[in-house]
């Protein structure tokens, strides 16, 4: 990993620097690039506008890492909030929502945030749409697949996450790549040591190819999420040499990231679903944009210094 993002995402976790971040007024600015707005109201209406483009979403509640059962039980009720009101403005059958298990419990219990998710994926059954579940750092990565295994056994539609610089991921790829089976597939985005993850970021590409070519040799539905020009060019081409038509995968980016890029998939025919967060929990989801591109830390920082 370069030495630059290591540092951001160390700093993510600094309390002093949480609080100096969290509590600046432009923070703003920079966030709402990103984030969708705090409530319902903003992730439907931005929601809205994306479908209206001819874009899918996926709706991500903010929030990781959750240590305590009300909260736990604020994040399922925030979904089935979103979920109701997608269906009633005739947007779940174009949007579907992407669940961390840690803002569920699952630091308290797997037990609960399987069951917490079971709620949101009755919910979406109901509504008409699916649920994906965000793949957070490797340490969670045995337990996330379990309930995955599990969500399954009711509703096969349940997405999965898998991170090509994951040194495993190539095998979870082909035990994943089953009929019906939905996996996104991105590089990843946390700090994790060398012994679980390839560091350097040529390596990550091609196990991101790897991985790719797997998925789409399988039987499942491949989501490719992922902003690099050279990787989206690669993988439109391949498709097509595996019989791929378009509708039989998908492309995924962030909201925010690459939009004119966006469009332009989705008007020469491919399906390109946008990640939407939303809520007031955006510290951690904005320090990993921060973390990936040191240009937007440089905008971000002289923000801070001229109007902080
Ligand atoms: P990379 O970071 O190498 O960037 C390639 C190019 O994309 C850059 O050269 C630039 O042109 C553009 N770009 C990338 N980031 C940009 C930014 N912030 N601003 C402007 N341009 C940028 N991770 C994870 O660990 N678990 C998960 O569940 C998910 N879920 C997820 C869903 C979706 C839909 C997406 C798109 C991504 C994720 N991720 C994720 C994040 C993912 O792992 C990864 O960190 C980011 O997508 C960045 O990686 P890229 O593949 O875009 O390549």
């Amino acid at each position: 990993m370069y030495p630059l993002r290591s540092l951001i995402l160390a700093a993510a976790g600094n309390q002093t620097i949480r609080h100096m971040v969290g509590s600046a007024p432009v923070s703003r600015d920079v966030v709402r690039r990103y984030v969708a707005g705090e409530t319902t109201a903003d992730a439907v209406a931005v929601t809205g506008r994306l479908v209206a483009a001819g874009l899918t979403v996926t709706l991500d509640y903010l929030g990781e890492d959750t240590t305590d059962t009300a909260l736990a039980e604020r994040t399922v009720q925030a979904y089935l909030e979103l979920l109701d009101a997608l269906e009633a403005r005739g947007l779940a059958e174009r949007a579907e929502v992407s669940v961390k298990l840690s803002a569920v419990g699952q630091l308290l219990d797997e037990r609960l945030a399987l069951d917490n998710a079971g709620r949101i994926c009755a919910a979406a059954q109901r509504c008409g749409t699916t649920v994906t579940l965000d793949m957070e750092d490797h340490t969670t990565t045995d337990s996330t697949l379990r309930v995955l295994g599990e969500l399954r056994t009711r509703w096969p539609w349940v997405g999965a996450v898998l991170q090509a610089y994951l040194r495993r991921t190539l095998d979870d790829c082909d035990r994943l790549a089953t009929a019906g089976s939905r996996v996104r597939l991105c590089k990843g985005a946390y700090a994790e040591p060398p012994d679980v993850a390839f560091a350097d970021a040529h390596e990550v590409d091609l196990s991101y190819v790897r991985c790719a070519m797997a998925l789409l040799g399988g039987d499942g539905f491949p989501m490719f999420a992922t902003h690099d020009p050279r990787l989206v060019r690669l993988l439109g081409e391949r498709a097509g040499e595996y019989g791929r038509k378009p509708g039989s995968f998908e492309f995924q980016m962030l909201y925010g990231i690459r939009p004119e890029e966006q469009l332009r998939l989705a008007q020469v025919g491919h399906t390109v679903r946008v990640y939407v967060p939303y809520g007031g929990e955006w510290y951690g989801y904005l320090m990993r944009r921060l973390a990936e591109r040191p240009a937007n830390l440089a905008f971000f920082l002289r923000s801070l210094a001229t109007r902080g």
